[in-house]
């Protein structure tokens, strides 16, 4: 059988999580690692590769000095960026981080030139959409992470709204991952038991508020954005294409007329398997939840707008 090989590009604090978790489940062969500044990617490789001794499974951990190195990959998960800095504006750090991720795809491309892309750096579905553009792969291959953290975020306040397990409750967040996410916890489960005939209205309204405001929640009491999470979602979505395994994950994912929207990325139930995104689920949206959706797409939109006026794309 043919050994899988996933590489992961910036191994700051999410994708050497995302490495750490991916070693300790032992899903796949080999996980490469690489990173602009020198040394990150090789101490980290090392420490992972010597925790993994304890795993139940082995898994190879190499770090590589040249991005060219990062090869023959059957995942590459794109973690690289830099965070937003004083003085800077939200249009400078997309511009920062597109340029980024256009030259970290551009030589994938050449060196693994059938893996599938998860793209994970902000703006998330603005960069998912600069890769689309980049490599002008099949639309399978380019998977944004964001709806498989959201909804983790979204399970856990179902959790300590209900009190019961996390492990039993569905998770559904669609939308952009930022400040127009929609979670959906009237869509969702608990055991079998439908959420919305276990808490009250309120409650439902709270959980949404607080599944938003998830991220920021993290940054507030850390001074730093989470990373056990999205590095334990990336492994989530890694694990579903490795082992074609149908799960069906919120991510983002180019339209081509779904929700009557095309040449935009954003969240949307999605299966994953083997070949990355292997069908696009389309939910029935109210008209509540479709003008939700529609200001989500256009906040993206806007973005990916700004790239083009600046010739970006
Ligand atoms: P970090 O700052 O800890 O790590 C980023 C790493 O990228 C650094 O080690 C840096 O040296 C490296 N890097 C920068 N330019 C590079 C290049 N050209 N090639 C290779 N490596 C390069 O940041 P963190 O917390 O790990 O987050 C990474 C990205 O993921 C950020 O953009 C963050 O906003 C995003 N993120 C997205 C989430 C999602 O749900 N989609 C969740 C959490 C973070
Ligand atoms: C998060 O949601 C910053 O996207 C990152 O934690």
């Amino acid at each position: 059988m043919k050994s899988k090989k996933v590489g992961i590009i910036g191994v700051g604090a999410v994708g050497a999580t995302a490495a750490y978790t991916l070693s300790m489940m032992g899903t796949c062969h080999e996980i490469i690692l690489f990173d602009i500044v020198p040394g990150v990617a090789k101490g980290k490789a090392i420490d992972i590769a010597q925790a993994s001794y304890y795993a139940p499974q082995g898994t190879i951990v190499n770090a590589v000095e040249n991005l060219e190195d990062v090869k023959d990959c059957d995942i590459v998960v794109i973690t690289a960026g830099v965070p937003r800095k004083d003085g800077m504006t939200r249009e400078d750090l997309l511009l920062i981080n597109a340029k980024i991720i256009k030259d970290v795809t551009t030589t994938i491309m050449q060196n693994s030139p059938e893996t599938i892309i998860i793209s994970v750096s902000n703006p998330l579905d603005v960069m998912t959409y600069v890769i689309s553009q980049i490599t002008k792969w099949d639309r399978n291959r380019i998977i944004g992470m964001a709806g498989a953290l959201d909804g983790a975020r979204m399970a856990y306040q179902i959790q300590k709204k209900t009190g019961y397990s996390a492990r039993q409750t569905g998770s559904l967040v669609i939308g952009d991952h930022g400040e127009n996410m929609i979670p959906l916890p009237q869509k969702v489960s608990v055991g079998d038991i439908p959420l919305v005939d276990l808490i009250s209205k309120e409650d439902m309204l709270d959980i949404i508020d607080k599944t938003k405001n998830g991220g920021a929640q993290i940054v507030k009491e850390l001074g730093t954005s989470g990373y056990y999470a999205p590095g334990r979602a990336i492994a989530h979505m890694v694990e579903a294409i490795l082992n074609d395994s149908k799960t069906i994950v919120a991510s983002s994912t180019i339209l081509d007329g779904e929700y009557g929207y095309k040449d935009v990325c954003v969240g949307v139930p999605v299966v994953l398997g083997a070949n990355g995104v292997e069908q696009i689920i389309e939910l029935n949206l109210d008209d509540e939840l479709k003008t939700k959706f529609d200001q989500s797409v256009k906040s993206i939109q806007d973005g990916i707008n700004i790239l083009k006026d600046n010739k970006f794309l």
